[in-house]
């Protein structure tokens, strides 16, 4: 059966139509002293042998809730407990980035493992974080969707990673859309909200351009891109990206920036997952 987390409800609905899988009945509750009680009497029910877990840990208290429904799976009996992870939370702390700080990406591996026998997760921040994970875990890519919502007519496109980092994603963009070419800026993050790009000489001029990169958080990356790119006399401006967490004012930000559209897909539920990635996790189910 396919268990939902409360933030993945619409694709683990997906995911159990791909599979032709049951989706069981999951109840999201909370005591009134805060904490939460997350339980999935489906699986009971359901007489379920395997227990495929699909949750995005956008929050903390989707931590816990995985958490407990991981182990509300091994209460039913279930042989097997999956846990999908389209979005992993904490993944961007894969270091110890200064003295003293933890690396967030392991501590929430270690306590994701205790309670499952394989992981799978979507294109994560960088995928050396599947090695914190005890049991397997293996990595969907949605990069390959992310062509599909762009307009059909983009004028000379390119194809622009923001950073240095995501030019592997912008690759794989521009070879799925077929035309245009592939470009990056530089980026240096100052701090959460206040991030420095250093652009290319890419010549833009009246060129439709598509800014790809795995998450839009805050939105500051994609903005600061975007900002260059207007005073360069860009064409229309897209922007694209795995993982739509647009966290605070990022969708008001980048619209204000002259964005024409945001599109991502729907491993964090929103109104910019554009595209799905339940048929990629079901081929690894
Ligand atoms: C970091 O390197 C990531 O690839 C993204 O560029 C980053 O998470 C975007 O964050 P924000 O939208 O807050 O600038």
């Amino acid at each position: 059966m396919i268990v939902s987390g409360a933030a993945s409800q619409t694709l683990a609905a997906h995911v159990a139509r791909e599979l032709g899988e049951p989706l069981a009945s999951v109840e999201y509750d909370r005591f009134p002293d805060g904490e939460l009680l997350a339980a999935a009497p489906g699986l009971v029910d359901g007489d379920a042998k395997r227990a495929v877990i699909v949750a995005a840990t956008t929050s903390s208290d989707a931590h816990v809730e995985l958490l407990q429904l991981q182990d509300a799976a091994r209460q039913a009996g279930v042989d097997e407990v999956v846990t999908v992870l389209p979005y992993m939370g904490y993944g961007r702390q894969d270091d110890a980035f200064d003295a003293g700080q933890p690396i967030s990406a392991r501590a929430v591996a270690r306590a994701i493992s205790t309670g499952t026998d394989r992981v799978v997760t979507v294109t994560p921040h960088e995928e050396a974080v599947c090695d914190f994970f005890e049991p397997p875990a293996t990595v969907v890519d949605a990069a390959h969707r992310l062509a599909e919502p762009l307009p059909a007519d983009l004028t000379e496109p390119v194809f622009l990673a923001p950073d240095a980092g995501a030019i592997d994603l912008a690759e794989t963009v521009h070879s799925t859309y077929g035309t245009g070419e592939t470009d990056y800026f530089e980026k240096t993050r100052h701090s959460g909200t206040n991030v420095e790009i250093t652009p290319s000489d890419v010549d833009v001029a009246d060129r439709d351009v598509v800014i790809v990169d795995d998450i839009i958080a805050t939105g500051s990356t994609m903005s600061e891109a975007v900002g260059v790119l207007e005073r360069r006399g860009a064409g229309r401006v897209f922007v694209t990206c795995v993982h739509p967490l647009l966290a605070r004012n990022a969708y008001s930000k980048l619209s204000r920036a002259g964005v024409d559209a945001i599109y991502g897909t729907d491993t964090i539920e929103g109104p910019a997952s554009a595209v799905s990635v339940a048929p990629a996790i079901a081929n690894h189910l």
